[in-house]
């Protein structure tokens, strides 16, 4: 993200128009975003919520980084809100060919995709995108190298606000790979826009986040002083992919062992502790197995409020797109 970058997401009228950051988004717009994804949940074994706020539109949904709940979330938010969905199939389509990204966008422009949803390795492909695509396209955020994943970022704060919407007297550990964790920025930047009472970041030494990336959270190298009195915790993965050098990253068992969430680590938590992890998980490294299946788990809560935000995102862009 480039300074200007926070402005680049709304129009001239201070409509939503891409969704890049929570950078830049205040607590009004956040809590009117989750107050329409509330909307959007139907009980269990009934149909789907519907809409048509994108009738006659179309998303495309374009991932050159691995992904199943947040593609899969997006192309079925798409489709409940009356819009085709074209995912494109990075693995044969022709960026594998040498195509540059802006000429991907161009080809898929010519054809009227109105909103491109990008997932990819590298810092500001989406805001980057944004600067390129013409007037009446959206471009949303689907997750940015380790920098952002805005909308992972809404459904961790909704269900954590299905617990506690107490967000001043609430205390939030996040544990595990924070420093190559998009999911950890933008979690960390909603949960500081609603005012939380205490933030705590808790990772081995090796994956520790730069302080100033996270400013007003508290960097925590052991489980028990992280996972004190939480009233949340979530389990993050740790980022292979994104690691060039694995010296002093601990192997599977010592980080189960000291970095693990399993029953027994969360005594140190509130007794009603909800448990929290954006998927993928890896049982047994991260979170034991019986506690992600258990009763105080949200993690398949996650799951559902990962479609309706994206609805709640891609009705407001429809209805800006309505109204132009
Ligand atoms: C995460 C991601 O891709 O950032 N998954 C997701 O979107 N639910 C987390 C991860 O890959 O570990």
């Amino acid at each position: 993200m480039q300074p200007d970058d926070t402005k680049l997401q709304f129009d001239e009228r201070g409509n939503l128009r891409h969704f890049l950051s929570l950078k830049g988004i205040g607590a009004e717009l956040l809590t009117q975003l989750l107050d329409d994804a509330e909307r959007y949940l139907a009980a269990p074994g009934s149909l789907p919520i519907r809409s048509q706020s994108l009738a006659g539109r179309t998303v495309g949904n374009l991932f050159f980084e691995p992904s199943t709940r947040t593609r899969a979330s997006f192309d079925l938010a798409g489709r409940r809100l009356g819009a085709d969905v074209l995912n494109l199939d990075v693995n044969t389509s022709s960026r594998k060919k040498g195509e540059s990204i802006l000429d991907t966008i161009y080809t898929l422009e010519a054809m009227h995709v109105d909103v491109m949803v990008v997932r990819d390795a590298s810092d500001g492909v989406p805001a980057y995108i944004a600067r390129h695509v013409n007037d009446h396209i959206s471009v949303l955020n689907a997750g940015e190298s380790d920098v952002s994943h805005p909308t992972q970022g809404l459904l961790d704060l909704m269900t954590i606000r299905q617990h506690n919407d107490d967000f001043g007297n609430m205390t939030v550990a996040i544990v595990g790979d924070i420093q190559h964790s998009r999911v950890a920025m933008s979690a960390s930047e909603a949960l500081q826009t609603m005012g939380i009472g205490e933030l705590r970041l808790v990772s081995p030494a090796a994956l520790a986040p730069d302080a100033d990336r996270f400013p007003g959270a508290h960097i925590v190298d052991n489980l028990a002083d992280g996972l004190k009195d939480a009233d949340v915790v979530m389990a993050l993965r740790i980022q292979r992919e994104r690691i060039g050098n694995l010296d002093g990253v601990p192997g599977i068992n010592e980080y189960f062992a000291n970095y693990g969430i399993s029953h027994d680590s969360l005594v140190y938590a509130k007794p009603d502790a909800i448990v929290m992890h954006p998927g993928p998980m890896n049982r047994g490294i991260e979170i034991e197995g019986t506690l992600a299946d258990g009763p105080r788990s949200v993690i398949t809560k996650q799951v559902t409020n990962g479609v309706a935000v994206r609805m709640a995102v891609l009705d407001r862009i429809g209805k800006m797109m309505n109204a132009r």
